[in-house]
């Protein structure tokens, strides 16, 4: 589906008690016009803040809270709702169903719902800044992100209880193009197992310097990421960074070339398709100092080795499984990445031009060149990283 519209579609949309519940009216008004059938189950705190009848009006649905009230309809329970769903929305939600979402307890309409239902389940938190840096709240959030939830971050600014920074509720039109983004994905990379390697590598001189590269592995966070949201499952090694780990991705991590050769070696015959967007440092101290390098030295010479060039090894041994690989160069890209194609038996390479201005390691957007086996070749504009990674997923698919 690619219009902007949820016609036929059925979201069961949850709400937890806290202020920014009346916001809610406005978001299951805003379903409605979109065409959506919406059905809401609020928890009992949340009828403190806003009344089921006016979520009832404007969804033109029986608002479900009690667990154990006498369905109006047979068909209203939590199972058939979580059946029902083609999308689950909890928002706002609070610290507390968070809490018990990722813990498995299920002991409200609600929770039972989210844990009966097979529908992709989107989060909104909203709650008071220091309960949103609880430590204890934060593990329970990452344990929802990891599970393959969405999460809309909430915003930041002054709270209802007075306190200023991060927890409100965010703007509804972000979760309203989030829930349309969601319909939107294809889920054409259901059933694929992808592996994406991303980030610099660290090669230890000794236990407090190392030679690295300026590798921010947003691109292949991106990539991971887009996988995830296409219904893949994937496996993200990733050198050392500073992103959030990707939605729906288990991500394993490592710091040296050969740490990472191993993990992608271990893994490879679990996966369809390799992408390997890792910037490998090629060379690597021959020796690792145990104890720290001390400065008497005049001048010092730091001999290096060559490191095991890991998207060569897997050209070699690839059979059928698709091999995507990344040239980062500063001249001469094409040719440059034509010959890596080549050299190192892969399907499809994406160049980029590590110098060019709003493109290359820290930037969030990419100008890309995608060069493949049968010749084709596709120069693209500038453009952010995550649409980037999409349209590297529809190529993939063309292999
Ligand atoms: N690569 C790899 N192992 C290495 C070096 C690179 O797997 N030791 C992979 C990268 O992940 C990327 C591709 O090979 O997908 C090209 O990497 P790049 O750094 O552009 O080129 P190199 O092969 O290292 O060649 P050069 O440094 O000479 O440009």
């Amino acid at each position: 589906m690619t219009c902007n519209t949820l016609e036929g579609k059925t979201v069961v949309l949850g709400i937890t008690g806290g202020i920014a519940a009346y916001k809610a009216a406005d978001m299951v008004s805003r379903l409605k016009k979109l065409g959506a059938c919406v059905h809401v189950i609020m928890t009992r705190n949340a009828v403190r803040f806003i009344t089921p009848l006016t979520l009832q009006t404007l969804s033109q649905n029986r608002v479900v809270v009690d667990m154990f009230e006498q369905p109006h309809y047979w068909e209203i329970d939590h199972i058939s709702l979580a059946q029902k769903a083609d999308l689950m929305v909890i928002a706002p939600a609070s610290a507390n169903i968070i809490g018990k979402i990722a813990n498995g307890i299920a002991d409200d309409m609600l929770s039972t719902t989210v844990m009966a239902t097979k529908a992709h389940v989107i989060i909104a938190p909203a709650m008071n800044t220091n309960m949103y840096h609880n430590p204890f709240f934060q593990q329970n959030l990452n344990k929802l992100k990891e599970s393959g939830f969405t999460v809309v971050e909430p915003g930041e600014g002054r709270l209802a209880c007075g306190d200023c920074g991060k927890g409100r509720l965010q703007d509804i039109n972000v979760i309203i193009d989030t829930i349309l983004n969601f319909f939107k994905t294809r889920q054409d990379y259901k059933g694929t197992n992808a592996l994406v390697t991303a980030g610099p590598t660290r090669e230890p001189i000794d236990p407090v310097r190392f030679i690295t590269n300026h590798s921010s592995g947003k691109m292949g966070y991106a990539i991971a990421e887009a996988f995830a949201q296409r219904g893949a499952r994937v496996k993200l090694i990733t050198g050392p960074t500073h992103l959030d780990p990707p939605q729906g991705a288990e991500v394993i991590r490592i710091q040296r070339a050969r740490e990472m050769l191993d993990r992608v070696m271990e893994h490879f015959p679990w996966a369809d398709v390799v992408v390997k967007a890792a910037a490998v440092s090629d060379y690597r101290p021959r020796e690792e100092m145990v104890h720290k390098l001390k400065k008497h030295h005049q001048r010092l010479e730091i001999p290096l080795v060559k490191n095991p060039d890991i998207l060569m090894e897997l050209g070699r041994i690839k059979g059928d499984k698709k091999l995507i690989g990344f040239a980062a160069e500063t001249d001469n890209v094409k040719e440059y990445a034509r010959r890596k194609l080549l050299e190192k038996n892969i399907d499809m390479i994406v160049a980029n031009n590590v110098t060019a201005k709003d493109a290359g390691f820290y930037s969030d957007t990419n100008k890309v060149s995608i060069i493949f086996a049968n010749g084709k070749e596709l120069d693209l504009p500038n453009m952010p990283k995550r649409k980037l990674a999409h349209i590297i997923l529809d190529e993939i698919k063309t292999l």
